[in-house]
């Protein structure tokens, strides 16, 4: 089987030549397609990194990343957003919605970045699996932390990406939001065959996973 997520020997490092801050020290692993794994670790030990690498948010220092088999170390700016567009999806610990678009239009928002247009009824169907049906007109500061959320979901899920990509993504949420939020990526993970990596701080959320990477200092223990 070939891997969604392969790194191999990742550096990261910030600053310069004689002021540098290793960020992640030669990190190797892969992600098989449809598995779900959790990325632990204290405060400050490189997991947003990780995620930000993937996503191609953020480029390595050193070593190769493949996304589908696809190198993204060294693509340029456009290639690289068309590799993030047509293959992975991403939620934030913040919502990160867009204030003045409704919940519908921030999930068509996402539609349009791809070329996918007239899909409202795309978008509605899945807010509405989401339980947000009576809510698709409102805007983002007229909902709760939990609909934001959801919302932020159907955005990330809408293109039906092979990759789900989450960074803390109840770390603003109650604890009866995070579950019900956690079940539903959950679901939707295993329904639609993707994989998942999400960073958390919940060892009950991360023991649901199928594995779990601990990172520490910049290296996986
Ligand atoms: N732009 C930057 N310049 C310098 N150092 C940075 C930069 N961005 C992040 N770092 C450092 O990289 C390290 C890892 O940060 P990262 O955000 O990946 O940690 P994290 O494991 O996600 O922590 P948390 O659990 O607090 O979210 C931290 O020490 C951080 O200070
Ligand atoms: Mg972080």
């Amino acid at each position: 089987m070939s891997a969604a997520i392969k790194f191999n020997n990742v550096s990261l490092n910030y600053g310069n030549k004689n002021d540098i801050v290793e960020v992640l020290k030669s990190i190797s692993f892969s992600i098989d397609s449809e598995e779900v794994v959790s990325i632990v670790g204290p405060s400050g030990s490189g997991k947003t990194s990780i995620i930000m690498l993937a996503s191609g948010l953020e480029t390595a220092s050193t070593g190769s990343i493949k996304i589908n088999d696809h190198e993204i170390v060294g693509l340029k700016e456009n290639e690289l957003s068309e590799v993030r567009r047509k293959n992975i999806g991403i939620v934030f610990q913040s919502f990160y919605l867009i204030p003045n678009l409704t919940a519908i239009e921030n999930v068509l928002l996402s539609l349009e970045a791809n070329h996918q247009y007239n899909r409202e009824q795309d978008a509605e169907e899945l807010l509405g699996e989401f339980g947000l049906s009576h809510r698709i007109h409102h805007l983002p500061g007229e909902l709760s932390g939990g609909e934001q959320q959801r919302v932020a979901i159907a955005r990330a899920l809408i293109n039906k990406p092979k990759i789900i990509l989450a960074d803390e993504p109840t770390g603003n949420l109650d604890s009866a939001n995070s579950e019900s939020m956690i079940d539903l990526l959950f679901d939707y993970t295993k329904k639609s065959k993707t994989s998942l990596i999400m960073v958390t701080h919940d060892n009950s959320v991360a023991d649901r996973c199928d594995r779990i990477i601990e990172i520490r200092d910049g290296q996986i223990v």
